[in-house]
């Protein structure tokens, strides 16, 4: 490692820290070995204190005790866990459902959607404990360090950021040896580089090792969320979700809070291996990556949704509202979550979605999440209009001629221009 100043090299934005304002930081700890080792390198390299913050979004099986002991045991001054679950779901998964949000056709970005709440965290943090910079382990590769620092450089102008695992050009060789002159536990064997995970409520994603090999199919030590799908029972499982304007109430008619639905939901999704998705994906930085998706309770509530959806809609709306949706979804992927354009959007989002009441069955077997049955009070279907009955009451066949006509009248107009 060099023994310059860590960022003596010019600064590019007007939130990046000069070296010699940084006395107290706002560290984002995950426990992991990145932010471990940037707790006790921030002490030496900046002669500053560190005060840690975790978040929990409901990243299955974490131990918040240990992460915060491990802060205590490398220096921190004070280390928060702040369970953030609640707000998670309210407030940046529910607009998620009602926008049907996917990115690239099969991301349902909870990372994305994570970030700028993290990122807020962290601001509301470091303010109340009076800190003048934040500090994450986000690489200088991803989208995570666009979202987290367009959030920081949005709502709090005034506070400064450092993300060292961008400047400081230590391999994992070079910080495992970090670590372990500096007494730094590292969990988990360091033989092999890990998968890159990420985590939450809504989601898993993993990358590096081979899953950067374009040709390899996913092995299967990558699924730690959902089972395999050929190891999924024999037998399919059936699922009725509920809805009232928007968002899910019910699963198999018993009502839930958000996080709760979320979670029941995840697990019988992934007892049936639903939700996996390898995606090639555009990074906003310009990168084409792979990521490994495991999302069961995204995969069931967003088809659900977007089946009851369909059914309260015209076709017009129809036609529309999948326009906006990927809009949104791009918007909340670039880490643009703060931008005027997304609540312009959300008020169209909840517009549609006050009609978006009903229950929606689906067959889980192996993989798949199929819609089986739909009901709704708003359903814009009348059984009687759609049979192959006689004509009566709003739909007279008789009509239907004369509508043919001048519907196609252009088109055969210049059909009959173009060929004679
Ligand atoms: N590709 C996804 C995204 O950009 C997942 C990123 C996961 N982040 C991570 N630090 N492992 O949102």
């Amino acid at each position: 490692m060099s023994s310059e100043h860590p960022t003596a090299t010019p600064r590019t934005a007007s939130y990046e820290a000069d070296p010699q304002q940084v006395h107290r930081v706002l560290l984002l700890y995950s426990g992991g070995l990145d932010t471990s080792v940037m707790l006790k390198w921030i002490q030496d390299e900046y002669d500053a204190e560190v005060v840690c913050l975790t978040v929990n979004l409901g990243q299955p099986g974490e131990d918040y005790e240990v992460i915060r002991d491990k802060a205590m045991r490398l220096g921190a001054l004070e280390c928060h866990v702040v369970d953030a679950r609640e707000e998670f779901a309210r407030e940046y998964l529910a607009p998620a459902i009602k926008a049907n949000a996917l990115y690239g056709g099969g991301y349902p970005l909870f990372t994305a959607l994570g970030r700028p709440l993290i990122a807020k965290l962290a601001v509301a943090q470091a303010r109340s404990a009076d800190c003048d910079t934040i500090a994450h382990g986000c690489t200088g590769k991803g989208n995570d360090q666009v979202r987290i620092e367009a959030t920081v450089a949005t709502l709090a102008p005034e506070l400064k950021v450092i993300a060292p695992v961008r400047s400081w050009q230590m391999g994992r060789e070079e910080e495992i040896a970090y670590a372990r002159e500096h007494g730094i536990p590292v969990k988990g064997g360091t033989e092999a580089a890990p998968y890159s995970i990420d985590d939450n409520l809504w989601g898993r994603s993993s990358e590096g090792r081979w899953i950067e090999d374009l040709d390899h199919a996913p092995e299967d030590d990558v699924f730690q969320l959902v089972c395999r799908p050929e190891d999924a029972p024999d037998e399919p499982e059936h699922v009725e979700l509920s809805f009232e304007r928007g968002l899910p109430v019910a699963l198999n008619g018993e009502r839930f809070e958000l996080v709760e639905l979320i979670e029941r939901t995840a697990e019988i999704g992934a007892r049936n291996g639903v939700g996996i998705v390898d995606h090639i994906e555009d990074r906003i930085v310009g990168l084409k990556v792979r990521d490994i998706y495991e999302a069961p309770a995204a995969a069931i509530i967003l088809t659900a949704h977007q089946e009851l959806e369909r059914l309260v809609c015209t076709i017009h709306q129809n036609q529309f509202k999948p326009q906006l949706d990927r809009q949104w979804a791009y918007l909340v992927y670039a880490g643009l979550w703060w931008e005027p354009l997304r609540g312009d959007l959300d008020a169209y989002m909840d517009a549609v979605n006050e009609q978006v009441t009903g229950t929606i069955g689906l067959k889980l077997y192996k993989g798949h999440a199929r819609v089986v049955t739909r009901s709704s009070p708003n359903a814009v279907y009348d059984a009687a209009l759609a049979s192959f009955a006689e004509s009566g009451g709003l739909f007279s066949q008789a009509a239907s001629p004369g509508f043919i006509e001048l519907w196609s009248l252009q088109s055969r107009m210049a059909w009959r221009l173009r060929n004679e």
